[in-house]
């Protein structure tokens, strides 16, 4: 049976896991509604999720539902935006390359036995022929 950390795909989304981060209110942005470090910070501890669905943001300063929201009709709130999503894929690629890191430990380590093992082996049987020649 498929678990949390199980890959699922949603429609044409590809996720990593069944996280979904709901929508949640956070108020963090200035009075322009311009998405800033805080918030890129709040989303980067996040990424691990499956999917992170956004805080409603307002399309027009009048579709604003309260103050501090983040909007995202100016320019220079997408660029705030895309400081929160790079923030987010930076994120991931750290836990990638750790995962990375673990496996190729994983990898040496496993190596370092099974060579460890053949050289006991051969010392086994060198020892085993000196007894015979003796
Ligand atoms: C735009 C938006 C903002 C939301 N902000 C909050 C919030 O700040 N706090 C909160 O508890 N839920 C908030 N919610 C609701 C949650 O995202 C979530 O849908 C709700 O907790 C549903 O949980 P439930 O189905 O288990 O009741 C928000 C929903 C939307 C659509």
């Amino acid at each position: 049976m498929a678990d949390l950390f199980d890959q699922i795909d949603l429609g044409a989304i590809a996720l990593p896991n069944r996280i979904v981060m709901a929508p949640l209110t956070r108020a963090r942005s200035n009075r322009d509604g311009v998405p800033n470090a805080l918030m890129a910070e709040y989303y980067a501890q996040r990424a691990d999720a499956g999917l992170i669905i956004s805080e409603a943001t307002g399309i027009t300063r009048e579709g604003l539902g309260w103050p501090n929201a983040p909007g995202l009709w100016a320019k220079c709130q997408v660029q705030g935006w895309q400081q929160v999503t790079q923030a987010v894929q930076g994120a991931l690629t750290e836990t990638l390359q750790d995962k990375v890191e673990e496996m190729v430990m994983e990898k040496v380590a496993e190596a370092v036995q099974k060579k460890a093992e053949e050289v006991q082996q051969q010392n086994d049987h060198g020892s085993a022929e000196k007894k015979d020649v003796l």
